[in-house]
């Protein structure tokens, strides 16, 4: 793993930003995997500033986001499709038909597994993965005990999880109990992963994640084992690392 050390979240955003850009530059047709949460929010900034500047298109991209809600609509402000397209996609030249999420609120949730995931594998693969990284080391929402090789999935998140997220709900009570998520052979198989993680919060999940053992009860310890993986963390993040 490839660790770069940043100051803070600014500088964690615009190097992640850059990467990214120089990626989508030298692949016009790059299947990126993308992520939701707190973290990547500068890194879409970023990225939203530099084709305003720039023009980098985004024309031949698809993406592939690692999770959804269970049981919230595309409107929802708290559905991470509308999360994405407020973030980034609304802001970017990317082609409506080239952006998938997995559909929280399909009638069949197992049939909807099964869907996104031969959707990836039919793609050809993710080329780049961005993932954030839970307090208790889920990525995606894949929880602690998942297996290391699981697919497309639903997935009942766990209390912490849930408290973890609340802020951007009004109420406990509407924070979604479930979500479908890509498993973590899902996540492995991309054939390179940027992880990004910012702040002290952070630190102990940094600490296992670069120097702990592998093991199912801490998911993110599995990216260990990816041949390809850079870490972009800032000074408190990598603070007990
Ligand atoms: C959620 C997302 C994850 C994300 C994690 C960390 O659970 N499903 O993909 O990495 O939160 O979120 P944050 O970046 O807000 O700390």
């Amino acid at each position: 793993m490839e660790v770069i050390k940043v100051r803070d979240y600014n500088e964690m955003s615009e190097k992640a930003a850059e990467y990214i850009i120089e990626k989508v530059k030298a692949n016009s047709k790059i299947r990126l995997g993308l992520a939701t949460g707190g973290t990547p929010l500068g890194l879409y900034k970023n990225m939203v500033t530099d084709f305003q500047h720039n023009n980098t298109s985004y024309r031949r991209v698809t993406s592939f986001n690692l999770d959804e809600y269970v049981g919230l609509s595309e409107e929802h402000p708290n559905s991470y499709r509308y999360y994405m397209n407020k973030s980034l996609f609304n802001h970017i030249n990317t082609l409506k038909s080239n952006i998938h999420l997995p559909n929280g609120n399909a009638v069949s949730l197992q049939e909807e597994c099964i869907r996104y995931d031969q959707l990836i594998q039919d793609s050809g693969g993710i080329d780049l993965q961005i993932l954030g990284i839970g307090q208790n080391g889920h990525i995606g929402f894949n929880e602690p005990g998942t297996p290391f090789g699981s697919k497309v999935h639903v997935v009942r998140l766990t209390e912490s999880t849930r408290q973890a997220n609340k802020h951007f709900f009004n109420h406990m009570n509407e924070v979604p109990t479930h979500a479908i998520t890509m498993g973590i052979q899902s996540i492995m198989k991309s054939k390179e992963i940027l992880l990004l993680a910012s702040g002290g919060q952070k630190s102990v999940a940094i600490h296992k994640l670069l120097q702990g053992e592998v093991s199912q009860q801490f998911p993110a310890s599995i990216l260990q084992l990816h041949p390809n993986v850079t870490v972009i963390a800032d000074e408190e993040a990598l603070s007990l690392a």
